[in-house]
């Protein structure tokens, strides 16, 4: 790439103008200087015209259909790849063929086959594909990253973390919503949560690749047999107990306003003030986010453990927890010289060492961070800069690894539910050279 070039905004197209592609695309209305977004890729006629209007995409860079942008030639450089997660293969090769280089979302695909498929892609075509792993792009383990790089706590022995996903976030998506039911959706719960922490836990142990994993879990509560007496199918409709539950969607999405980007979707297009009566009449009829959650057709288990081996023998654990109180992610990383151990949430992490001075027993260093959380701890527009440095060929953060490391942490997700169901220990293959 000349100099010339690199002055230039970089070009990208959106594939998939849904709630994720819009929160990256921000970034080139921030920095105009460094991106641009030149094309849209949409069925949906509202998400296209909104794309369109706020980054003022021509009419005829506007496309219902995928095969149509390709057909248009030299349009951009990149693409950034929002569909929901059944789409994200079959999406991206095509890209990747025509000579775009692609940030995708996660989970990578549905299946291994899939994700082994798209590699297959990017090799033959040596095209580069990012993914959204967002969570390393947040200042929490970014720095804890670069502290394990450095070696402060030595060689990794162990690693738990742990997903706390609150009682409002797990019944908006994953018991009435669109991650609910893995036919549907195409991902397990633990893809489709988690698999940021698998990402992360074999990001933190990169260059020894995980060899075995098992797991075990299951839906504990939000099934029909829970059901408290009382509870109705909707809950605005015949529910005698909604007053008093927590669960309640006139509750969660009207008084609160909560999940409004899942829950209004299909009534987005009457514009973006809702009124109290719009929402009410959604969810007393055809909404999904109306449903009792112990009514629901979901199958995404509510907690979920997984243990995980490496090459070097070093192991790791992750808790998967639905219906928490309080929404966090957690961490404990135990290495030969020390631990690392925080709350993603808490703008804060800790460093231990052993200390066996008289009076002493260990040293103890607290790591502030600058934290906000939106946008997953700040992270998410941190990747479009990495994305733009990447595909310029110019070094990235510690963040941005290849495709292959990136896939590492998905084998493990995909071994896991094949764990759960079957009972057992799942061998994984490395992808290191
Ligand atoms: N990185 C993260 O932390 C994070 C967080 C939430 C969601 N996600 C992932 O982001 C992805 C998108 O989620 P979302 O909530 O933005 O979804 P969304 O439903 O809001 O957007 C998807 C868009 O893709 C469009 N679409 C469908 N088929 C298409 C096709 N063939 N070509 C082009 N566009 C097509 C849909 O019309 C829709 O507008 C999902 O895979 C999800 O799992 C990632």
């Amino acid at each position: 790439m000349n100099e010339l070039e690199m002055r230039q905004p970089l070009r990208a197209v959106i594939v998939g103008a849904g709630n994720r592609s819009v929160t990256y695309a921000s970034y080139a209305l921030s920095h105009p200087d460094r991106l641009q977004i030149v094309a849209v890729v949409d069925p949906d006629e509202h998400r296209r015209a909104r794309l369109s209007e706020l980054h003022r995409v021509p009419p005829e860079r506007c496309f219902v259909d995928l095969d149509d942008l390709l057909a248009a030639g030299d349009i951009a450089e990149v693409a950034i790849n929002g569909t929901m997660d059944e789409f994200h293969v079959q999406t991206s090769i095509p890209l990747l063929a025509a000579g775009y280089d692609v940030l995708l979302e996660k989970p990578i695909g549905i299946s291994k086959e899939e994700v082994m498929e798209l590699l297959s892609a990017a090799r033959a075509h040596s095209r580069k594909v990012m993914i959204c792993h967002v969570l390393r792009y947040a200042p929490f383990y970014a720095e804890i990253r670069k502290r394990i790089a450095e070696g402060e706590v030595g060689d990794i022995l162990n690693i738990q973390t742990g997903e706390h996903v609150s009682y409002h976030h797990m019944s908006a998506a994953f018991v009435r919503g669109k991650w609910s039911n893995k036919e549907a959706c195409g991902s397990s719960m633990l893809m489709a949560k988690c698999c940021h922490d698998m990402d992360l836990i074999t990001w933190l142990k990169s260059g020894v690749p995980p060899v075995r994993v098992t797991s075990s879990g299951g839906i504990g509560f939000f099934r029909s047999d829970k059901a408290p007496i009382g509870s109705g199918t909707r809950c605005v409709t015949d529910c005698r107990i909604e007053a008093d539950c927590v669960y309640s969607a006139k509750k969660h999405y009207v008084e609160q306003n909560m999940w409004g980007v899942y829950v209004w979707r299909s009534i987005e297009h009457l514009g973006p003030s809702l009124t109290v009566e719009q929402k009410l009449e959604s969810l007393r009829t055809d909404n999904p986010y109306g449903r009792c959650v112990w009514k629901c057709d979901n199958d995404a288990v509510d907690h979920q453990s997984v243990v995980i081996e490496f090459a070097d023998g070093s192991t790791a654990t992750h808790n998967l927890i639905g219906n928490t109180a309080r929404p966090c992610r957690t961490i404990h990383i135990i290495g030969t010289k020390g631990e690392i151990s925080g709350v993603m949430e808490d703008g804060f992490f800790t460093v231990r060492r052993p200390d066996p001075r008289p009076g002493h027993e260990y040293s103890e260093e607290q790591v502030q961070l600058n934290v906000s959380m939106d946008m997953h701890g700040g992270g998410d527009l941190r990747l479009i800069e990495d994305f733009i440095s990447y595909h310029r060929g110019e070094a990235p953060s510690l963040s941005t690894t290849s495709l292959e490391d990136s896939i590492h942490g998905h084998l493990v997700g995909f071994g896991a539910d094949l764990a759960m169901e079957q009972g057992r220990w799942i061998a994984i293959e490395s992808l290191l050279a």
